[in-house]
């Protein structure tokens, strides 16, 4: 759980720069598939950044996260912005959108596959027909365990970051907050790697017609070090 550790770390060190990076990709990949947006939810939405630049460019946008710190850093930066308090394996909205993202593997705090399957089959409930649900998903060997790593200092407090591994195979994120040299703050997440073709057919399973996966979401990207994940709700045409 994202506690205030991992809430501060990510606003104060500037953890930021993803969802931004994605925003840009998400907005180029909207206009080369001429994709129109009016109204996206982002679940697992962190400190907002992501709901923050796509409303920017016009798009009405919705926030929701399990971590009251994040929802509260989210909140403080943009008050704007309708941010819920949430679990993603039960969160339901009488709300439907055209778009639903989760980013830096927000999908991946879902440990059990059974629960990621509700994620899937709520999404899928919650977006209006032909809408898009697109996320990104750890790849094997992108969280390669390190040696605890000096983030730096807040209000005088040394912080350390560090990739390990459980011996279930779950990636274990740590950090852990120093004074004088002591440890008095530790806050720990897990995550778990899926296989692309698990969650293929998880999404199937959920109801989506049409599953993508692709580590290059523009036509002329580069291969990203993470998989990209979209799937369409289908749209049926209405009979008289
Ligand atoms: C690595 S952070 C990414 C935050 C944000 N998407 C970004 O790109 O900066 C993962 C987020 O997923 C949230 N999260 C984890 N499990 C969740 C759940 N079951 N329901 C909603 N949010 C969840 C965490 O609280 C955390 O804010």
């Amino acid at each position: 759980m994202y506690g205030t550790l991992f809430s501060k770390v990510y606003d104060a060190f500037g953890w930021n720069f993803y969802p931004e990076e994605f925003a840009e990709l998400l907005l180029k990949w909207m206009q080369e598939n001429e994709i129109r947006v009016e109204r996206m939810l982002d679940i697992g939405c962190g400190t907002g950044v992501l709901c923050h630049v796509l409303q920017e460019h016009g798009i009405k946008v919705h926030g929701m996260d399990l971590s009251e710190g994040m929802i509260e850093v989210a909140r403080r930066n943009y008050p704007e912005i309708p941010f819920e308090q949430g679990n993603m394996i039960t969160y339901d909205t009488p709300l439907r959108f055209d778009l639903v993202t989760s980013t830096c593997d927000a999908m991946n705090h879902i440990l059990d596959p059974f629960d990621l399957a509700e994620v899937m089959h709520r999404v899928h409930g919650y977006l209006a027909p032909g809408g898009y649900f697109l996320f990104d998903l750890l790849k094997e060997g992108e969280t390669a365990e390190c040696d605890p790593e000096d983030l730096g200092e807040i209000d005088g407090t040394r912080l350390q970051f560090q990739i390990g591994r459980t011996e279930e195979g779950l990636v274990n994120l740590k950090i852990e907050l120093f004074r004088d040299e002591v440890v008095v703050q530790t806050e720990e997440i897990r995550e778990r790697i899926y296989s692309p073709e698990l969650v293929e057919q998880l999404l199937r399973q959920a109801g989506f017609q049409q599953v993508w996966c692709t580590d290059q979401l523009l036509r002329e990207s580069e291969h990203a070090a993470t998989w990209f994940v979209i799937a369409r709700k289908s749209n049926p045409v209405r009979k008289l």
